[in-house]
């Protein structure tokens, strides 16, 4: 630590031994490495847009007009009665948020690994215990595992990405269920993040309202807005109530939050953006059972889940070719050589595979 900078004495240890969240520099790259929509706004959606943000007053703390979000995200998700939403600065900021609510001497956060990251790094940063239980070789929920860790730490949140992030897949219903009655029983909280919910066969939101103890997170993220930062998490009132003493007070601007009201309005150009998103993941899947070598896991998210013989190489090789994924290899034992794919448009997905197949 230099002598001149005696201050950073006060930033702690842990801090300053983390490394920083790595966004990949996408410069001049085809960027299919964070699971973003491809599709923009269609030019006379951006003036009406730009009429409403450039109307809002900025001069003012944001007021009801979150109100009339919520209302309206509640009755886009079917929220059911009985229920309370809060709203994030993404998702991200609700996984703080609800960590550093349950933050009881001794509390611990789990989840199955590989997952996504923030559950381990929100715990880590709010001084949790972070138990991981990894996933078998599959990409499955190893549900004996996952219910011997609850009944060993019982831990005060479970998250459960349905579908996961990087394995792109959908738990067992079953499995689901015995873990939420498992984590009820010992008296702990369950977060099902519906993150990657537009391209998904199924949702937890039908099956959410029988238990009283599990939360349901949503993000704008994947289903288009992931510059806006916004996300929602549903639960009983009573828990939700709660977890909202510790939201700060403007943490959506009035920018996040008409841009979200207006999306909603236009949900079905969004609906018809995921549609064809979902077509274009069949044909790169397809496109992709072609390549020997190369394996890849079913997908019901917007990100195919592959492995190649030399992640390293075939990595570095389409971004020579200008295009960029997520070399996930590093992040678990059980991700070695896996690359994550974002799906992205047509054109984009025939680039993408051609770049794959010239790298492997
Ligand atoms: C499973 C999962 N949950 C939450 C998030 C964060 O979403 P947001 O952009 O709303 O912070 C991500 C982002 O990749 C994710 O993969």
């Amino acid at each position: 630590m230099p002598d001149s900078l005696p201050a950073l004495r006060r930033i702690r240890a842990d801090v300053q031994s983390m490394h920083a969240y790595a966004v990949q520099d996408a410069t001049g790259l085809l960027k299919l490495d964070a699971m973003e929509n491809p599709h923009g706004l269609a030019p006379v959606l951006q003036a009406e847009l730009g009429q409403r943000l450039g109307a809002l007053a900025l001069n003012r703390y944001p007021g009801a007009r979150g109100d009339d979000l919520k209302r309206a995200l509640a009755a886009y998700a079917q929220m059911p009665a009985g229920f309370s939403l809060m709203l994030g600065n993404g998702s991200d900021e609700l996984i703080s948020l609800v960590t550093m609510a349950c933050d009881l001497p001794g509390a611990s956060i789990l989840a199955p690994v590989p997952g996504f990251v923030m559950y381990a790094i929100s715990a880590q940063l709010q001084g949790l215990k972070f138990v991981g239980v990894p996933l078998t070789a599959d990409f499955e929920l190893d549900g004996p595992a996952m219910l011997a860790a609850i009944a060993a730490e019982k831990p005060a949140i479970v998250y459960l990405a349905y579908p996961n992030n990087p394995t792109a897949n959908l738990w067992d219903d079953a499995t689901i269920e015995q873990i939420v009655e498992a984590q009820g029983a010992q008296g702990g909280l369950v977060i099902i993040d519906e993150a990657y919910q537009p391209f998904a066969a199924r949702s937890y939101i039908d099956r959410v309202a029988r238990h009283g103890h599990v939360l349901l997170m949503r993000t704008l993220s994947k289903f288009g807005l992931a510059g806006v930062r916004l996300g929602y998490l549903m639960g009983p009132q009573a828990l939700i109530g709660e977890i909202d003493k510790v939201r700060p007070p403007y943490n959506i601007s009035v920018l996040n939050c008409e841009c979200a009201l207006f999306a909603l309005e236009h949900a079905d150009v969004f609906a018809d953006q995921a549609a064809d998103l979902r077509t274009q993941r069949e044909h790169l899947v397809a496109g992709l059972a072609k390549l020997p070598g190369l394996r890849q896991w079913p997908s019901e998210a917007n990100m195919v889940l592959v492995r190649v013989p030399d992640a390293t190489k075939t990595f570095e090789g389409m971004k020579a070719r200008g295009v960029l994924v997520k070399n996930v290899s590093k992040m678990h034992p059980l991700l070695a050589n896996c690359l994550r794919l974002t799906v992205g448009t047509a054109d984009d997905n025939a680039r993408m595979l051609a770049a794959l197949e010239s790298s492997l």
